[in-house]
């Protein structure tokens, strides 16, 4: 079986990942990734502090496998929420759209390990530096707030610059996905797209059947101007956000024109005038399943891709003794 230096960091089964998404990675998401071997991770975006607590202990309720939050740094609740991760011996914290450096010694003195999400080089060593117990790479692919680098291009060198394990995000939804992953270098996966499209995300059912009909190229980046690049579904939205952002628009009238989008295409399903954050990978999902299908199929394909491999080396090595 699959097991990599990730599985063992976390006490996981499968190198596999779901990253944070605001509003979706709630305790019903989550616990059924955790249930399947893989570690679920809440979002705590820009929720209050007690919102995050109980998703903690819903999640607890509903699993006794380990699963993490996500702390979203720029959220005004930032202090308060690491202070409930703490209180509540949360194993996993994940940070997003950040520097979680002032963080840090408080995460390890209460024994939590700590995975900064990032989409540079330099970010990565510098939180090694700080105590980083990994490290997830983002491709540009990714659904959400993007870097300007691809996930093919980031891993290999992100891998490089750290000792400690990369796990590669942006892009990925299947067994391929793994083992490219593990081949740059990465010892785990972290998806979004891939599980919004399960039975246990609470995604409007509109949202995930936009993504199943979504192509290779049904994704734009908007926010590009305002240096916060954003990757959506395209839509009526993206079109008007784009169109403002050619004439000009300040980071302001952006900014007020896209508030609350996200709720009301995700969770409400106005799959036109909301924002549906969602990666390039979407052009590959075709179906809903649950989320232990979705592991459970990552996982036997990475496997035959694996032993693959082996028997064409054992072909070759044939081919080669029969010249
Ligand atoms: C709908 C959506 C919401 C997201 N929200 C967050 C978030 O709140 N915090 C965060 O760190 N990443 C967020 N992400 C990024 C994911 O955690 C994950 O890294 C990314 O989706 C991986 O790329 P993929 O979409 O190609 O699988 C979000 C992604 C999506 C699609």
């Amino acid at each position: 079986m699959l097991r990599t230096a990730i599985c063992d960091l976390f006490g996981i089964k499968y190198p596999v990942i779901q990253g944070a998404m605001a509003h979706l990675s709630t305790a019903e998401l989550v616990s059924a990734v955790s249930n399947a071997g893989g570690l679920g991770i809440i979002a705590a975006a820009g929720y209050e502090p007690d919102w995050v607590r109980d998703q903690i202990r819903l999640t607890r309720q509903q699993t006794d496998k380990p699963f993490g939050v996500n702390i979203y740094i720029p959220s005004p609740y930032t202090g308060q929420v690491v202070r409930v991760v703490i209180e509540e011996k949360v194993p996993v914290v994940a940070t997003g759209a950040g520097n979680p450096g002032v963080y840090m010694s408080r995460f390890k003195e209460a024994g939590i390990k700590v995975m900064p999400v990032v989409s540079s080089v330099a970010l990565a060593e510098r939180l090694e530096r700080m105590g980083a117990d990994a490290i997830v790479a983002e491709g540009m692919e990714a659904g959400g707030h993007i870097g300007e680098t691809t996930t093919m291009a980031l891993v290999p060198q992100v891998v490089d610059a750290v000792t400690i394990p990369v796990v590669a995000a942006g892009g990925i939804a299947d067994g391929r996905g793994l083992v490219v992953a593990l081949a740059l270098g990465a010892k785990g996966i972290q998806m979004g797209t891939r599980f919004i499209c399960s039975e246990e995300c609470n995604a409007h059912l509109r949202f995930k059947e936009k993504i199943l009909k979504a192509g290779d190229r049904d994704t734009v980046v908007t926010g590009q101007t305002t240096g916060h690049p954003v990757r959506c579904l395209a839509n009526r939205l993206t079109s008007e956000l784009l169109k403002m952002e050619r004439a000009g628009a300040s980071k302001e009238e952006l900014e007020q024109f896209g508030k609350g989008r996200f709720y009301q295409g995700v969770i409400e399903g106005n799959v036109e005038e909301g924002s549906l954050m969602a990666g390039q990978i979407a052009g590959m999902i075709k179906d809903i399943k649950p989320v232990k299908a979705i592991i459970g199929d990552i996982m036997a394909q990475a496997e035959e891709i694996i032993s693959g491999l082996e028997s064409f080396r054992v072909e070759d090595r044939c081919l080669n003794q029969r010249r």
